[in-house]
């Protein structure tokens, strides 16, 4: 099979070097070319451009910023000329599920496929293939492209076109909520002097342990916030939350707070550095 992968940022390499283990063709595009170089090695094919990646494929796989990268992609000239009919698109990037249900309408008009799957799990999940994917869009397109998206993790039909990102914003609700409240967790324990490191133990296995508490809390103790997940994708995914709640007429209290603080984060400079760096803004909040 002939399938096209737009993006080599940090989810997208681990990514299209796990459908390198397969013997589909896999063909590689990222707007800065240089950084997508490193994959020709695991033996990825790399095109300089958008039009040759795009044509002759069976599936083009997105893994992009936000919304706009998506769009200025997949609704770009270029792209819409040289899709062929009956490619499968997959975004596997975080959208709102307006975006994902526009392109999903676009592409439809061309006899194009269009799957929304965004995933949960971060760069250790994408790395080891075991991401958790929430897939929108036609059952029998999902069926189709099923083998595809078990290289890549866990998939789960969700339900119809843009159902998948809307799954993807639920779970974001309890990430961006959850890394908020280990962060007050370690700070509260500190300064009950207790060793923190010997908590994130303790609470193993209890009703507070998570996959959240044991990894971020952890780089919060060793202050280490180089990004697998950047503080800019967090607060993307809480105003999609928030924008996608108003919408519907939903009132989300504890999103809002999550929201504005990364806001603060990312009015700081810190976009680029691990979205677990909520730990500082709350510690320094007063
Ligand atoms: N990292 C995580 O833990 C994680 C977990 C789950 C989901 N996600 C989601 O996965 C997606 C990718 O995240 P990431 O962490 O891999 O981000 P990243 O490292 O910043 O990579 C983003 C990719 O998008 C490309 N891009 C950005 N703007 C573009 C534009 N206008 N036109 C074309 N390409 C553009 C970048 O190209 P350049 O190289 O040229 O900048 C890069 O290839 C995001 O939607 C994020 O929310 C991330």
């Amino acid at each position: 099979m002939n399938i096209g992968f737009i993006g080599t940022g940090l989810m997208g390499a681990p990514m299209i070097k796990n459908l390198l283990k397969s013997k589909h063709q896999i063909s590689i595009f990222n707007r800065t070319i240089s950084k997508a170089r490193k994959l020709k090695r695991y033996g990825a094919y790399l095109s300089y451009k958008i039009d040759e990646l795009v044509k002759d494929k069976e599936i083009i796989i997105t893994m992009l910023t936000d919304d706009k990268a998506v769009n200025n992609i997949i609704r770009s000239k270029t792209f819409l000329k040289n899709v062929c009919k009956e490619t499968t698109v997959i975004d596997m990037s975080s959208t709102k599920p307006s975006t994902a249900l526009d392109n999903y309408k676009t592409l439809k008009k061309k006899g194009v496929y269009f799957l929304d799957a965004p995933v949960s799990g971060g760069t250790k999940g994408a790395e080891s293939a075991s991401l958790a994917i929430m897939v929108g869009g036609e059952k029998k397109i999902y069926k189709k492209n099923l083998k595809v998206l078990k290289m890549l993790g866990i998939p789960n039909y969700v339900g119809k076109p843009s159902s998948g990102q809307a799954a993807k914003l639920a779970n974001q609700i309890i990430v961006g909520i959850t890394i908020g409240a280990v962060s007050e967790a370690i700070i509260f324990s500190k300064k009950l002097g207790l060793k923190p490191i010997n908590v994130l133990k303790a609470l193993k296995g209890g009703w507070a342990d998570s996959k959240i508490l044991q990894t971020h809390g952890l780089r919060m103790i060793k202050e280490d916030f180089k990004a697998r997940g950047k503080v800019a994708s967090q607060l993307k995914d809480m105003e999609n939350i928030l924008n996608t709640a108003k919408m519907n007429k939903i009132n989300l209290p504890l999103s809002m707070i999550i929201r504005n603080l990364y806001k603060k984060l990312s009015k700081k400079g810190y976009d680029n550095l691990d979205h677990s760096y909520l730990y500082k803004e709350i510690k320094n909040y007063f």
